[in-house]
Formats: structure tokens, sequence, C-alpha cells
């Protein structure tokens, strides 16, 4: 399968701020689901890249998320 050249280049930094944040893997490819869970407690953080096998993530619950792109707080309304 063609890789973008940014896989493996591209981190992310999910900071958990309540308990129970889950940081949801998306498998790569046409057949897209999950292919893990990782649940988070308060203050803590994950750091991560998009790989082979995974191309998207799904984030539930309040937290920041640091990108590339900008930084996210799924828990203010306005940037919705
Ligand atoms: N085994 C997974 C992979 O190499 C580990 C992983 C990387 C992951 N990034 C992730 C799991 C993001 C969940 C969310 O792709």
């Amino acid at each position: 399968m063609a890789q973008s050249p940014n896989t493996h280049q591209d981190y992310f930094v999910v900071r958990a701020k309540e308990n129970g944040v889950h940081v949801i893997g998306l498998t790569r490819g046409s057949d897209t689901r999950f292919h893990h869970t990782e649940k988070l407690d308060k203050g803590e953080v994950m750091i991560a890249q998009f790989t082979e096998h995974t191309s998207a993530i799904k984030v539930r619950g309040k937290a920041v998320i640091y990108t590339h792109h900008g930084i996210i707080d799924t828990s203010d309304e306005k940037q919705a």
C-alpha cells in the first residue's frame, strides 16, 4: 500500500483533562475499524504517530490534542 511520506513522522499528543479519556486507533486501508483503545486518566499524556496500521484516531472525552495543524480542546464549544 502506498504510504504518505509523513507516515511515521506525524506525531500527535493527547493530554487527558478527566479520567477515562479514550484514544481509539482506526485501521488504515479499505477496512476501517477500531484496532486499539487506550484509556487515559486525568493528566496522562499519550504521544503517538500515524503508522502503516493507524490512519485515523478518535478521541472520546475531555482532552487537549496537539497536532502539527494546531491545538484542539475537545471541551471547547467555541471550536466546534
Ligand atoms: N500498533 C499501533 C500502530 O503501530 C500502535 C499505535 C500507533 C496506535 N499509533 C496509535 C494505537 C494511535 C492507537 C492510536 O499503529
